[in-house]
């Protein structure tokens, strides 16, 4: 069990919070893998209210006792490396600027933008970085991977899925360049090779994942036709890089939060196939189709976001086969530092008779 990447929105500013010590401390199982919330490499790269970076002092000074208080409990630790790239308002750009992307195209307006004050409103046009600016960017990845290993994390995992910069190269419908960064599909790869080979060649391959969402349609126009192919050349080439693992999301998570039933086509069998190192999948997992998953050879190792999220101690439950607490949406982003954050009760702390309902899984859920 692998502990999802999960944007908080808790940070003081861009500096991650001291109470980031306690929610990460309790999900932590000794030996196991838990990930970041996604973390922005540069000042450009933010696109939500409250979210951390590693690219300055005080964000790694604040970072380095979270990764003690995790390593302590015994976990293994990795920071999520993100630019959101379009997605991004002109009040999160350093001097109020348009946000970047690799053309001028804008995120569809059927999916809102969150302002600070958490009022929605439609994303901007973004500008079109130049081949220097990629350069730079690429750049900013390695240094911020050097950076979280600096602060004492044992890795990082390049946010290359939802929608965000990386996945913004990937896609006809975001990218229309004209240059060695668009049209094919290795040029649509270029910019995500380019990444995975900078960060590899500053930590260490054993040091980098790789997470991608080859259904993903949240903060995109639809799928590309060449989706898949352009996929699989892109796995085979990291594979090339050796990284420690690939980290795919399930297309029954590609419209972001919800759980939808994919198209019989969409799998994430190729995928598994193709790569020759440690195969994780996220997304709609729960107990009994995380076990499905591992005893069917489909994963290695299966990432819970949302109910982990809800059950600090999730691991401990599924072993006991107890009840979950129910996860509540309204504070997955708000910025209460205990809220929704720390105060989520393990079992110990449920009165016991607490009456429960049943998730469509078979899951009894605290209601
Ligand atoms: C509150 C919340 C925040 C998320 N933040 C991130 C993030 O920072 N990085 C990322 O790659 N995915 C993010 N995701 C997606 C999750 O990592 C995961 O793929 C998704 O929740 C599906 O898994 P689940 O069904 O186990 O929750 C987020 C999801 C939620 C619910």
């Amino acid at each position: 069990m692998v502990y999802a990447p999960l944007t908080r929105c808790r940070a003081l500013g861009t500096v991650p919070c001291k109470a980031a010590q306690t929610y990460y401390r309790q999900r932590t199982v000794k030996s196991g893998l838990l990930l970041t919330e996604a973390t922005c490499i540069n000042p450009q790269a933010h696109g939500y209210p409250n979210t951390p970076g590693l690219y300055t002092e005080a964000q790694l000074a604040a970072w380095k006792p979270i990764v003690n208080a995790v390593h302590k409990a015994g976990g293994i630790f990795f920071a999520q490396l993100w630019h959101v790239g379009r997605a991004s308002h002109s009040v999160y750009q350093p001097d109020n600027t348009p946000p970047v992307g690799p053309s001028a195209i804008a995120i569809p307006a059927s999916q809102p933008c969150m302002l600070p004050d958490t009022s929605m409103t439609a994303y901007p046009v973004p500008r079109e970085l130049t081949k220097e600016e990629i350069q730079g960017i690429v750049k900013d990845y390695a240094d911020a991977a050097h950076n979280a290993v600096e602060a004492g994390f044992d890795g990082v995992e390049i946010h290359s899925a939802n929608g965000y910069l990386i996945e913004q190269f990937l896609r006809q419908t975001s990218n229309h360049r004209s240059d060695e960064y668009g049209g094919s599909i290795p040029n649509r790869c270029r910019f995500c090779l380019e990444v995975a080979e900078a960060v590899t060649a500053k930590v260490g391959a054993a040091k980098v994942g790789i997470r991608l969402s080859p259904y993903n349609t949240f903060l995109q126009d639809g799928l590309d036709e060449d989706g898949v192919e352009l996929m699989m050349y892109l796995v085979k080439e990291l594979a090339k890089l050796k990284l420690l693992y690939l980290h795919c999301i399930e297309p029954r998570s590609s419209t972001g939060h919800v759980d939808v039933e994919p198209p019989p086509d969409q799998t994430l069998l190729p995928f598994r196939k193709a790569w020759p190192g440690a195969f994780l999948a996220a997304g709609g997992f729960t107990k009994p189709l995380g076990d499905e998953a591992i005893k069917d050879g489909a994963v290695d190792l299966v990432v819970f976001g949302r109910w982990w999220l809800a059950n600090p101690d999730l691991p401990e439950r599924f072993v006991e086969g107890a009840a979950l607490n129910k996860y509540d949406r309204k504070t997955f982003y708000s910025p209460d530092p205990v809220k929704g954050y720390t105060d989520y009760p393990f079992l110990d702390q449920i009165k016991p008779g607490t009456p429960t309902r049943t998730h469509y899984s078979g899951t009894k859920i605290y209601a």
